[in-house]
């Protein structure tokens, strides 16, 4: 492991303990079928890519005016999404807090800064990558989205999905793996492998949310394995 990687490691309150013969990161990814069946498969499946700033323009100009669900009524304003329209990662978080429901901007809060802080530690910062929620407004009280939420909110994601076109996906969170996945499996059963999203079979990760390592820190090394895991599959299609 580089001197750099180690330094922003300890930024993010992971310490390496270097032993001999010990492997701190899988050097494959494990790959799995997705566990849900293919019937349930497509929740944000993405529609065909059509890559135009045209595209773009329309669909943030569409959530920005959405009025499909109750939440238009307590939101500041929609969390559309952020970074590079050609990432080869996109990360999909739950919903907008309350920091990105007054920003507009997803994961600008404490959870965002860590979240920042994991992406940087395999290579990728903030701006390298495509971030977006399931929901593109928020919950009042930060409540779990409904199910109604989520599915209206759907082909915005799906949209997202098929512009960005990404080498991988990075589900952080239960509700966000559950939704995508479309399945009840507890999140320690869904991280740690490689699912296939979507028709396009897209490597899908799972990780817990930032906002869930702030409250338990000791589940910081598990997800700095997945996060090893989410950059060899980008190594290995580079
Ligand atoms: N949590 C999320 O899942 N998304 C955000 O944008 C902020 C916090």
């Amino acid at each position: 492991m580089s001197a750099r990687a180690e330094r922003y490691l300890a930024e993010i309150g992971i310490t390496v303990y270097k032993r001999r013969g010990f492997v701190a990161e899988p050097e494959r990814a494990p790959t799995a079928p997705a566990e849900p069946s293919p019937a349930a498969r497509s929740a944000a499946e993405p529609l065909p890519a059509v890559e135009t700033p045209q595209a773009w323009e329309r669909l943030a100009a569409e959530v920005r005016s959405c009025t499909l669900c109750g939440l238009h009524k307590t939101r500041t304003q929609t969390v559309f999404g952020v970074g590079r329209r050609d990432a080869e990662l996109l990360v999909i978080g739950e919903a907008p807090g309350a920091d990105e429901d007054r920003q507009g901007e997803p994961f600008v809060g404490r959870a965002g800064q860590l979240l920042n802080a994991m992406l940087r530690a395999i290579g990728l910062p903030r701006s390298e990558v495509y971030i977006a929620n399931i929901l593109k407004c928020r919950p009042p009280g930060n409540r779990d989205p409904q199910p109604e939420e989520a599915g209206l909110c759907t082909p915005y994601l799906s949209r997202q999905i098929a512009l960005v076109n990404p080498r991988a996906i990075l589900a952080v969170g239960r509700i966000s793996a559950q939704w995508l996945l479309q399945t009840d499996s507890p999140i320690g059963r869904l991280r740690g492998r490689v699912f296939q999203y979507g028709t396009s079979g897209t490597p899908l990760v799972v990780t817990y949310h930032p906002a869930y390592l702030l409250r338990s820190p000791l589940q910081k090394a598990t997800a700095w394995t997945d996060l090893c895991m989410v950059r060899e599959l980008l190594r290995k299609q580079a």
